[in-house]
């Protein structure tokens, strides 16, 4: 993928923001015979879930979404994963004891539709050992900083606050720690003058959404041995099935 985007320079969006590791290739080297199974928890809104739905779509990432997750019953993620005619599990942490509890719950639901990778986007709750320990060294995240920078809530006001120049959003791999683990793929914003965390956010988000599904690749491709291409492939409609 390419690290400039192609946006007129009256729009903020036109200053350039840069992606790391960045995925050269421009088609699928050998598709992977089985797409990766990926196991999405969402608490809210679900954009990266949709994004990640349509890259499948667009036949750039090569993956399936067997389930949903989801902690909250109002929930946007909900609606989209109906809209998507992806099934969905409400699991409610508020009727359960304890977070491991909880955890126990998701790591049933995930394995029952023989989830691979559990992709945390956008979950508002704390994980356990007990679920890590379900998918070791198979659980991503999205944060909205360039980690190890800002981890933890209010990530966005936390880097607006402190002065920096420049924030962005980080895929890392889940550890205990909150937003500790292992780097993925980070994506670099600068912060504009006027910037509130609302208008940041919104040019954050466009980043979560552009390096979620080539991050899952990677690190699908480094634990399998492949090359990243494998299972992504920037080329839009590049449909493999
Ligand atoms: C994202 O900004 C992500 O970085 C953070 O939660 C937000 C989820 O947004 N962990 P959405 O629900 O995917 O729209």
């Amino acid at each position: 993928m390419t690290s400039h985007s192609a946006v007129p320079t009256s729009s903020p969006d036109s200053i350039p923001s840069l992606v790391s590791p960045i995925l050269v290739a421009s088609t699928f080297a050998t598709p992977a015979a089985t797409p990766l199974r990926l196991g999405v928890m969402a608490s809210g809104s679900g954009s990266n879930f949709e994004a990640i739905a349509q890259a499948i779509a667009d036949g750039q990432l090569h993956a399936k979404i067997p389930v949903l997750i989801c902690n909250n019953r109002n929930a946007k993620a909900l609606e989209r994963a109906e809209r998507w005619g992806i099934p969905s599990v409400l699991l409610d942490h508020r009727t359960f004891a304890s977070r491991e509890d909880l955890d126990r719950q998701i790591a049933e639901t995930l394995k029952q539709h023989g989830v691979e990778w559990v992709i945390m986007a956008g979950w508002m709750r704390r994980v356990t050992q007990v679920l890590i320990d379900a998918f070791p060294d198979q659980m991503l995240n999205i944060h909205p900083s360039l980690l190890p920078s800002f981890p933890g809530i209010r990530a966005v006001e936390q880097a607006l606050q402190s002065g920096v120049k420049i924030s962005g959003c980080t895929v890392h791999y889940v550890h205990l720690e909150v937003d500790s683990g292992p780097i993925v793929m980070q994506a670099a914003v600068p912060i504009l003058a006027e910037d509130t965390p609302a208008t940041l956010q919104a040019r954050i988000q466009v980043q979560e959404h552009r390096i979620f599904p080539p991050a899952i690749a990677l690190a699908a491709a480094q634990k399998a041995g492949v090359d990243p291409t494998t299972f992504f492939s920037p080329l839009a409609n590049h449909k493999v099935s």
